[in-house]
């Protein structure tokens, strides 16, 4: 690789992997004066379309509140306790973002939209399912993800 790393993303989601991808990817940063974006991507627990069938619009609004919520939650759990865990470890450009979707899909969307030179992951997340060699979304981005891919086991 000739040019100078830029931009890092790392994708995190609390789990002790994403710890570890988050340590590698603030090394990287550190050797290479490249800035470091933090992603968590929450993931609905309704599609958008199901929410219709609820049907009742008091309770769809319940929940979506509940979800948003959560979703502040876990912006401060997840993603700022990473970007403390980079900046500790010597990162100095950081940056967390939270965003509400499939996770995969966010995180290779972001990666084209903001240029980054590549993208780390951990192997696998909070919910292992023991006979896959790789968790959803570590797969899922390893095939769809236009930027080299890191994957920290
Ligand atoms: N919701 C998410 N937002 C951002 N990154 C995530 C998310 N879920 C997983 N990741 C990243 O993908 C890695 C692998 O997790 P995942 O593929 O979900 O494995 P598992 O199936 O074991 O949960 C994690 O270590 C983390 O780096
Ligand atoms: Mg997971």
């Amino acid at each position: 690789m000739h040019k100078k790393l830029k931009s890092i993303l790392v994708a995190v989601d609390g789990s002790p992997h994403s710890d570890r991808a988050t340590d590698f990817a603030a090394d990287l940063v550190q050797q290479s004066d490249a800035v470091l974006m933090i992603l968590y991507v929450h993931a609905p627990v309704l599609k958008s379309g199901a929410r219709g069938e609820f049907g009742q619009l008091e309770r769809m609004e319940h929940h979506q509140q509940t979800e948003y919520e959560i979703i502040r939650e876990l912006e401060q759990q997840i993603a700022l306790a990473a970007e403390q865990r980079a900046r500790k470890r010597g990162a100095q450009r950081t940056e967390a973002v939270v965003e509400v979707g499939d996770p995969a899909k966010w995180i290779a969307d972001m990666a084209r939209a903001r240029h980054v030179d590549l993208v780390v992951v951990g192997r696998r997340g909070l919910v292992p399912v023991a006979q896959l060699l790789f968790g959803s979304v570590s797969a899922k981005l390893a095939q769809i993800c236009e930027c080299p891919v890191v994957i920290v086991p």
